[in-house]
């Protein structure tokens, strides 16, 4: 049963109320998702964050009211779902709370940091109708062409996967009091800005069974105690072999990439792009690069499509297409590379 039948009366609700913790950065993209959604019924009800300057600076764009505390909005009857938007070591327990209280939890990557939590969610999500986690990237045209393509068997077999991102983070982005600790962050390049890209890896290529993994911490040594750079070797669960490459030492931020190569050719993605390469050169099937972005233009422009997806799903009483079950893997595989770093050699996954 969902949590909007459990309150009674199994009833089509007007409206469904929204509250956002966590009223940083990403928080603008999320609200602006759900303003979108005014004229279905979905509503700001309810802002927090332990700074309360942030939560008052988007009350005043986006309306609702601030609260004094979390626990303000797990109790209060007209929020329906939050959206957790918090530094990373705090997810796990916040949606853990957010599903206590009777409601649905939308979490921001990664759904946690420790396989414990991811354990723990993926049993209490066993059904996929508590929690949803945002990986926007899987809901790009391009990702979907690919997805479909490779499913379909257009490409034949695929042979192995490469992805890559390479971005630039450096002393001011990680001056604030979250990023760069590892304590809050949970690692650096792989658990914050890669997931996507291995998660994207994990969607088009299918499960992994094991991988080794190399990180270090380079330009910004003894500045911060998270990983810089990665590089993972993984091997796929049907043998398949892939390779990933991760930094936040570049000089800018480029369109992640994954190269899938398959039988009868290869397909490049990169960012909302994606190619076909075969013996006459690249084809290109797909170009959404110049689609507009609420937010910086290296997150996609799929956030509010999974958002809007997230409150359909709530509305007609679907399960989320990515609930703990699906958004647990590459979280998994970040907290593997890191074992396998440590211990130099290779994890099971
Ligand atoms: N999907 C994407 O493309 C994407 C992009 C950016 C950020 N994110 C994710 O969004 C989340 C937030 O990132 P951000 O860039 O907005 O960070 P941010 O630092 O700008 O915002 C985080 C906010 O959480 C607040 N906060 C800290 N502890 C809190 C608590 N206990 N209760 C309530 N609020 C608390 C902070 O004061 C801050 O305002 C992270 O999980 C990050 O990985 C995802």
């Amino acid at each position: 049963m969902n949590h909007i039948e459990q309150d009674g009366a199994s009833q089509a609700r007007d409206t469904i109320g929204a509250a956002v913790v966590g009223c940083g950065g990403i928080s603008a993209t999320h609200l602006t998702a759900i303003r979108a959604l005014a004229s279905d019924g979905v509503r700001i009800v309810s802002l927090y964050d332990t700074k309360p300057d942030r939560a008052e600076k988007r009350k005043a764009e986006f309306g609702g009211e601030a609260a004094a505390a979390f626990d303000d909005i797990l109790r209060d009857p007209r929020v329906d779902a939050v959206h957790i938007l918090t530094p990373h070591a705090l997810h796990a327990g916040m949606v853990r709370a957010v599903i206590n209280a009777g409601k649905y939890a939308l979490c921001e990557k990664p759904l946690a940091t420790s396989l414990a939590d991811l354990d723990d969610l993926t049993r209490l999500d066993s059904d996929n109708r508590c929690l949803c986690c945002i990986f926007q990237n899987r809901y790009n045209p391009s990702v979907q062409r690919a997805k479909a393509m490779l499913d379909a068997g257009e490409m034949g077999g695929v042979f192995s996967l490469k992805g890559m991102l390479t971005w630039k983070r450096g002393a001011a982005y990680y001056s604030d009091d979250w990023h760069g600790v590892q304590a809050l962050e949970g690692g650096g390049v792989l658990i914050n800005q890669a997931i996507h890209t291995l998660d994207l890896m994990l969607y088009l290529g299918g499960p992994l069974s094991a991988l080794k993994a190399s990180v270090s911490t380079d330009l910004l040594e003894g500045l911060i105690d998270v990983e810089e750079n990665a590089h993972i070797v993984l091997r796929y669960a049907d043998n398949k072999t892939g390779l990933f490459f991760a930094s936040n030492s570049n000089g800018m931020d480029d369109p992640p990439e994954v190269t899938i190569v398959c039988e009868k050719g290869a397909l490049t993605l990169r960012g909302d792009t994606l190619y076909r390469y075969n013996e006459n050169g690249y084809e290109l099937l797909v170009d959404r690069s110049s689609a507009p972005v609420i937010g910086k233009a290296v997150y996609g422009s799929s956030h509010i499509t999974q958002i809007h997806e997230f409150y359909s799903c709530i509305r007609e009483n679907r399960p989320f297409t990515i609930g703990a079950k699906e958004a647990a893997p590459a979280a998994r595989a970040v907290l593997a590379a890191y074992e396998s770093s440590r211990e130099n050699r290779w994890v099971k996954v």
